[in-house]
Formats: C-alpha cells, sequence, structure tokens
C-alpha cells in the first residue's frame, strides 16, 4: 500500500498529522505516542514574543466539542528554535511550523526566519485564530490574505500553508486568495466562534467571552468548507475538524483533503492518530485502492 501524499512542494508519508495547539510541542508526547510513524507534526502556534494567553477558564466541554479561548499561550520564536526545533527535528516526522502574528511584517520575519532553519518541512500560517486580535482578520479578507502569503513567501524557499478560518462568509474566495498568493496548500479550519453561558452567574463560562468550538459538533462544518474549497481552488487542502476515527479521515480525503489534521481528539486519546495510521490499509481496500492519492478528491456529484 502506498500511504504517501503530496501537498504541493511537500510530500508525506502519510497524510495522519496532528493540529496545532492539540499536540504541544511534541515532547510532551514523549513515550506516549510513536511520532515517527505520522504524516507529519504542528506544534502549538508560536509568536515573536512569547505570550501568557487569556485569563481562565480558557476551555469548556460543550455537547460533542469543546470551546477554548487559549489565547496563543506560546513559549515565543527564541525559545522554540533554541529548546523545541532541536527535539523536533529528531523525531523522524516532517515538523510544520504554526507562525502568527498581529502584522504582515510579523508573518513575513517570522517565515524568513523559522523558514531558514533546517528541519522545519513547511511553515502553516495561522489566519485563522478566533482568540486573539489581529491575525483574523488576515483569514477573513480574500486581499489580505492574498498578500500575507505573497510577502511570506517572497522570504523563504519553504513550502507555505494558509490555516484558514471557517467564521467568513465563503472560505472559497478566501482559499482563492491565499493561492494566488503563491500558498502550497491550505489548511480547512480553525474552530468556530461560539459561547457557553452560565445563565446562573450571567456571565460567560470563558475568561475571554467568547471561543472557538472544536471537536465532533464542527465535522459537518469543516466538510463543507472542504467541499467548497475543492470545487473552486487549484491547491491541496488539509483538512481538520471534528476528526476521530478512520471514517472521519476517509470522509475528508474523498471529499478533498490531501491530508488531514487530528486536534481535540488528541485530549481524549494521546495515541489516536498513530492508530489512524495503521487503519488506513484496511480502509483503502474496502474501495479497491492500493494509493492514498487514488481516493483524494473522489467524491460523486450528489443525486
Ligand atoms: C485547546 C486548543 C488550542 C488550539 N490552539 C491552536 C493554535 O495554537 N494554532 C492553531 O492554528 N490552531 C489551534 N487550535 C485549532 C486546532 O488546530 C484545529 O484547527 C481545531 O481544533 C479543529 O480541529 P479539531 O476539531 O480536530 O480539534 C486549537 C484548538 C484547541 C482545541
Amino acid at each position: 500500500m502506498d500511504l504517501s501524499t503530496s501537498l504541493g512542494r511537500l510530500s508525506l508519508k502519510n497524510p495522519i498529522m496532528t493540529a496545532s495547539g492539540t499536540f504541544g510541542y511534541a515532547r510532551e508526547m514523549q513515550g506516549v505516542v510513536d511520532v515517527s510513524k505520522l504524516g507529519a507534526v504542528v506544534p502549538k502556534t508560536i509568536t515573536a514574543e512569547p505570550r501568557i494567553g487569556n485569563k481562565p477558564w480558557r476551555t469548556v466541554e460543550t455537547a460533542a466539542g469543546l470551546l477554548n479561548a487559549i489565547g496563543l499561550d506560546n513559549d515565543g520564536v527564541d525559545a522554540f528554535l533554541q529548546h523545541h526545533l532541536p527535539y523536533l527535528r529528531e523525531t523522524g516526522t516532517s515538523v510544520v511550523v504554526s507562525l502568527a502574528g498581529r502584522s504582515e511584517s510579523d508573518f513575513v520575519s517570522l517565515a524568513e526566519r523559522v523558514g531558514a532553519e533546517s528541519g522545519v518541512s513547511a511553515l502553516e500560517l495561522n489566519l485563522s485564530c478566533p482568540n486573539v486580535s489581529g491575525g483574523v482578520d488576515f483569514g477573513t479578507n480574500a486581499e489580505s490574505c492574498r498578500k500575507v502569503v505573497e510577502a511570506s513567501r517572497s522570504v523563504t524557499e519553504t513550502p507555505i500553508f494558509a490555516k484558514l478560518t471557517p467564521n467568513v462568509t465563503s472560505i472559497a474566495e478566501i482559499a482563492q486568495g491565499a493561492a494566488d498568493g503563491g500558498a502550497d496548500a491550505v489548511c480547512l479550519i480553525n474552530t468556530v466562534l461560539g459561547i457557553v453561558v452560565d445563565w446562573k452567574r450571567q456571565k460567560p463560562m470563558l475568561g475571554n467571552g467568547m471561543g472557538g468550538l472544536s471537536g465532533p459538533a464542527i465535522k459537518p462544518i469543516a466538510l463543507r468548507c472542504v467541499h467548497q474549497v475543492a470545487q473552486a481552488v487549484d491547491i491541496p487542502i488539509i483538512g481538520i475538524g471534528g476528526i476521530s476515527n478512520i471514517d472521519d479521515v476517509m470522509q475528508f480525503l474523498v471529499t478533498g483533503a490531501s491530508a488531514v489534521q487530528i486536534g481535540t481528539a488528541n485530549y481524549y486519546d494521546p495515541k489516536i492518530s498513530t492508530k489512524l495510521v495503521d487503519q488506513l490499509p484496511d480502509a483503502l481496500s474496502e474501495l479497491g485502492l492500493e494509493r492514498i492519492k487514488d481516493c483524494i478528491n473522489t467524491l460523486h456529484p450528489s443525486r
């Protein structure tokens, strides 16, 4: 069986990746997960300076989901390059580094600096975090999205992915902006804006008020986004949102994703992503196929 897949200029040994913010910097999974089996890992988004994130509560469980407002709590780029990247380089898997900034020049300087490092397979521009001001604007306007991708692309040879928010009217237009800017792939989706209320205290539960919904509750929204972009835009898609079993993985691949990222499911089963790698050959056999690439974007039109 050939499990390999292509994301523009980047080839992965299989299509199973972990999603940013749900797998730490991978070191946290040492001894629990055989990271070398994965197609790629995406560590927590990093910013130019360390950030402490939002005040508590920062996560609340919902029906079939999780609402979070972490606020990009991260160690900052200096600590990432000094302490985390050397570890990540030795994991035996592709490392896709997630970056965020408040301005275009933040993204550009991070892309230039991190893109020049050995052992970085791709950069994922987080244009979609709903919990901090700044970055989300790049993902809600096609022209801003194009510009930030193009500017980041101009300072590095490393492949660039644009991670987009579903909190827009036309995800296909934004994805086209990313493609026009030269993105190698788009990642769909980040979390869906939501709110959970404690009616007795008459307050939102999250310290930040609003947060981002993830987990099985958002899977149909994520699949819809993958479907719309696959119909309209000619670059590879990485599907994300509510994936927790092999049927979910196959649904995303057939709908048009060339790879998938596993997020919230890591919290209730840290080994889930490696289990999914093991389950891919049997799922492919059910379609009578031997290559992952042959099942991507094979959805028939609805009757
Ligand atoms: C606690 C938490 C923290 C997250 N942090 C980040 C982050 O730092 N950067 C990012 O791009 N996405 C972040 N995400 C979004 C996930 O990467 C993913 O896009 C989203 O959760 C949908 O996938 P899922 O339903 O499989 O979790 C975070 C999600 C959760 C639940």
